[in-house]
Parts: structure tokens; C-alpha cells; sequence
């Protein structure tokens, strides 16, 4: 038997999953780590922390499986996108990661633009404008507000790329992940040397780029020690988290697209061309299917909003204990019918990305009377994420994307609440899958695709997943959000001053 790892380097912690020849998953494991948060808007990570988390987590799964080394054949490697690993000439890390949804470099980002000759020029390079969560802007950043640590600068990875150099020793990187740097020629699936030019960075900073199922090298004997693995495992490019994730639900021709709520929320469409929003509020992307693409809409505070509203404040309220916290508040949710009663909240908590692209934009709830209870405000928080994602829809129709299909995944697949919620507000189908598991599974089969299992990441798909359930709209509640989602989208606009003048405010404390 032959075996596949899938590693998947998430926010709030590693997730690796074992599966066999035919796609099943044998064994997963999770291991959480620490989110560093030295200013507000700013997000960090320790590099070391994802590694312990690697060993811990491929550790279990051989552990629970109980197969043996040599039959893992292949590794895929996913993770969280735009992080920036700063490595000096010995490959120490200089400094933590900046993550994502860090958003220090809005100054970086209009620098870039101004080097690119406007935001025009800019995304006729490599596809989007500049944002802050990018990965380019952390550099400049680096450069402009910690020079003594730029010099020591030697190689700049992605998350997901730096354990590959710890499992491998080789720098490279693959182009879903690679597009999220604002580095990548987009079109032509290369580093933008223009780009790098016009910024005056060493092409030297950046690791090769390969397709995401290629082969990228084998695990050094230091590696395959300390996993317990066997030297002979191959490791392939892999994707980053949100093309992963889409592998893993299947979103591998054009007209399916994908929503996902974890502490992002992406709207995921793939694409045979590289399609374009000239405005820039959705991501061109490289797909980790060889010669295609994919757009995408991407919210900063997602399933991360919920987790805001449930684990820091209804935490330690009557009637609401730790362990089935959740599901306690979800149910609560369930029980008030479709737009609670005119109440709406904007899960701008951290700024937002799509469709704004504003680090400054704060969250609110709107509309609160004396009536509204605590079933009120959860559920306004989860239609306020769900109709964040609809942001995104509504600019990938408004592009003609075809859209046949819609798969939910992460949070929004497990909650039957979700589901109805997402079916109503986008009014159209939501299709599940028999068995979703996110990104460590469209990585484990890229690996499968790599090792020469399957032909090409279609067939492993339609090998692999399998779908389940179809929710339909409900006509009542679809009306309702009909009501609300206008209100909600004329929000930002009206608050937005409110909003820089309050964040202005703002401290760590
Ligand atoms: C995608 C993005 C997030 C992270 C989260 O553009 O920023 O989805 O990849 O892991």
C-alpha cells in the first residue's frame, strides 16, 4: 500500500492528514500555536512554532495509522498565504513571521504602487493591486522600518516554503502560493523581474517556482529522523491554503466555485484564463492546477469574527459553557428568524480585504433595539459574515464568471445553520461534500498527482470527492436578506469616516 501526508501550516495551528492510494483518510492530527500580536494590526508568528507543530502532527498520524515509514510516498505542503519567513545567509530567521492579515504596511503598499507607475501598471504586471497582507509590502517594510535586519536578509519564504526548506533544504515555492506575493507575473506563471526591478530587490531574495504538483525534492536524513519518515519520500509544490482548500472540494473546472469560512473567509472560483477585476477587488491567482487560474474574494475576519463573539464575549456568560459553547450560540441563532428582527454587523474587525481593501475599516453592529437578545446578535454576526462572502459573489457574476456550482466548506459546511444562511443570502444551492477536510487533503492528493498516482489533479479529484447534500433556498428567509443586504452594503460607505476616526483611536491596550 502507498501511502500520502498532507500538511496544512494554518493560522490557529497545523492540521496533517494520512491518506491511502484511493484517497481515504487513514489518520489527521492538530496541533495549535501562539498568534503574536504586538500592535494592534499587526499579526506574527514564531517559524518554529509550525515546525514543532509538523514533527508533533506527522508524528500522530503515522502513530494512528500504523504504517509503515517507507509506504509514505509523497508529502503535500499547504498553508496560510502571504506570510513572510525572513532567513539571513545561515538560514537563521531574522525576526516572526508577518501573517496575512497583518496590516502595518499600508505606506509599503502605496510605495510599490508608485514604483509599478499606478495601480493600472501594476496589475498589467502581476495581476492585483497592492495590499497590505501581500507579501511584497513586508519587505519594504523590513527595508524601510528595520534596516539592520534587511541587511541580514538573504532569502524571504512563504510559510508553507519554509518548512519545505526544513524538511527538503531547497527554497522553492509553487504559483498559487507564489501569486500572493504581488512578485509573480501572474499571466505568465514566473517572478516578475520588472517588478523586482522597479523595487530595487535582489531576484536572489526570492526561491524557484515550480507547478504545484511537481516534485520538489526528497526528505533530508535530518528530516526524515526527526518525522520518522523514510529520506526516500518525495515532497511536491503543494498550494497555498485557499487553492488547497479548493483542490480538496473538488473546484477543478471552470464553473464550480467554493466558499470557505475559517478565520478567512474566500470565495473561490477557478478559472481556465486568468481572468481579471480591473478595479482590484478580487485576487488573480495562479490555481495549483497546472495552467489554469482562479479568482478570489478573501474577508480578513471571518469564522474569526464568530470566534471573537463567542470565545471573548459570550465566554463566561450564564447559560453558555465552555465546552459546547458553539453549539449553544448557533442554536441560540437558529431560533430567530432571517435578518434578526433589522439588526445587521459589519465583521470589519481587523480591516478588510474584499471588496473594501481598507486595513482601517472597524466593525459595528447597526440597528440594536431593546428586543434584541443574545440569539440576535450572534446570528447578525454570522449573516454579517455571510454577507461579506456575497460581496464577492456579486463582483464574480458581475464579471461573467460562470457559477453552476456552489460548494461551502470550513465552518460554513459543518453548521446546518450555515448552510441554510449562505443558501438564502446568495439564493442559490449550496452543495457539501460525503467528506470535507479542507486543505491538507487537496495537498495529500497533489502529492498523490506528484508521486504518479493519478494522471493530473482531475482524476485524483474525481477519484477522491464525493458529493453529499444539496441545501435549496428558503423562500422566506431568502426575502428577508434581500431587505437587509442592501443596508448592509450601503453601511460601509457611511461609516467609513466614523470608522478611520475611531481605529485612529485605537490601542493595544
Ligand atoms: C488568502 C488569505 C487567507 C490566508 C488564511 O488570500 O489571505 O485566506 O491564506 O490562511
Amino acid at each position: 500500500m502507498t501511502h500520502y501526508l498532507g500538511i496544512d501550516i494554518g493560522t490557529s495551528g497545523t492540521k496533517t492528514l494520512l491518506i491511502d492510494e484511493s484517497g481515504k483518510v487513514l489518520a489527521e492530527a492538530d496541533a495549535n500555536y501562539r498568534l503574536h500580536q504586538p500592535k494592534p494590526g499587526w499579526t506574527e508568528q514564531d517559524p518554529e512554532d509550525w515546525w514543532n507543530a509538523t514533527i508533533k502532527t506527522v508524528r500522530k498520524v503515522m502513530k494512528i495509522a500504523g504504517v509503515s515509514a517507507d509506504s509514505v510516498r509523497a508529502i503535500g505542503l499547504s498553508g496560510q498565504m502571504h506570510g513572510s519567513v525572513f532567513l539571513d545567509q545561515k538560514d537563521r530567521v531574522i525576526r516572526n513571521a508577518l501573517l496575512w492579515n497583518d496590516q502595518r504596511t499600508t505606506a509599503e503598499c502605496e510605495q510599490i504602487t508608485s514604483a509599478a507607475g499606478g495601480r493600472k501598471q501594476l496589475i498589467k504586471m502581476v495581476a492585483n493591486p497592492a495590499l497590505t497582507g501581500f507579501q511584497a509590502p513586508k519587505i519594504l517594510w523590513l527595508r524601510n522600518r528595520e534596516p539592520a535586519n534587511f541587511k541580514r536578509l538573504a532569502k524571504v519564504l512563504l510559510p508553507k516554503d519554509e518548512i519545505r526548506r526544513r524538511l527538503t533544504g531547497d527554497y522553492i515555492t509553487e504559483v498559487s502560493d507564489a501569486s500572493g506575493t504581488l512578485l509573480l507575473d501572474v499571466v505568465k506563471r514566473k517572478w516578475s523581474k520588472k517588478l523586482m526591478d522597479r523595487l530595487k530587490l535582489d531576484m536572489n531574495l526570492l526561491p524557484r517556482v515550480v507547478e504545484s504538483e511537481d516534485v520538489t525534492g526528497t526528505l533530508t536524513a535530518e528530516a526524515a529522523k526527526k518525522l520518522g519518515l523514510s529520506t526516500s519520500c518525495k515532497v511536491v509544490g503543494g498550494a497555498g491554503d485557499c487553492a488547497a482548500g479548493a483542490i480538496g472540494n473538488g473546484v477543478v473546472k471552470q464553473g464550480i466555485l467554493s466558499t470557505s469560512i475559517g478565520t478567512s473567509g474566500v470565495m473561490f472560483v477557478h478559472s481556465d484564463q486568468p481572468e481579471y477585476d480591473t478595479a482590484g477587488r478580487l485576487h488573480t491567482f495562479c490555481h495549483a492546477v497546472r495552467g489554469k487560474w482562479h479568482m478570489m474574494g478573501v474577508n480578513l475576519t471571518s469564522g474569526g469574527s464568530l470566534q471573537w463573539w463567542v470565545d471573548s464575549i459570550l465566554q463566561g456568560l450564564k447559560g453558555v459553557n465552555a465546552k459546547n459553547r458553539y453549539e449553544a450560540a448557533t442554536e441560540e441563532a437558529a431560533a430567530i428568524a432571517a435578518g434578526s428582527n433589522g439588526l445587521v454587523f459589519l465583521p470589519y474587525l481587523n480591516g478588510e480585504r474584499t471588496p473594501h481593501a481598507d486595513p482601517n475599516a472597524r466593525g459595528s453592529f447597526v440597528g440594536l433595539n431593546l428586543s434584541h437578545n443574545r440569539g440576535h446578535l450572534t446570528r447578525a454576526v454570522m449573516e454579517g459574515i455571510t454577507f461579506a462572502l456575497k460581496d464577492s459573489l456579486d463582483i464574480i457574476q458581475s464579471l461573467d464568471v460562470p457559477v453552476r456550482q456552489i460548494r461551502a466548506s470550513g465552518g460554513g459546511s459543518k453548521n446546518p445553520l450555515w448552510r441554510q444562511m449562505q443558501a438564502d443570502v446568495f439564493g442559490k444551492k449550496i452543495t457539501t461534500l460525503e467528506v470535507e477536510q479542507g486543505p491538507a487533503y487537496g495537498v495529500a492528493l497533489l502529492a498523490a498527482v506528484g508521486n504518479g498516482q493519478y494522471r493530473s489533479i482531475e482524476d485524483a479529484c474525481k477519484a477522491s470527492i464525493q458529493i453529499a447534500e444539496q441545501t435549496s433556498p428558503d423562500r422566506k428567509s431568502a426575502k428577508a436578506y434581500k431587505q437587509t443586504f442592501p443596508i448592509y452594503r450601503e453601511l460601509y460607505a457611511q461609516l467609513n469616516n466614523s470608522m478611520h476616526a475611531l481605529s485612529a483611536l485605537q490601542s493595544d491596550a
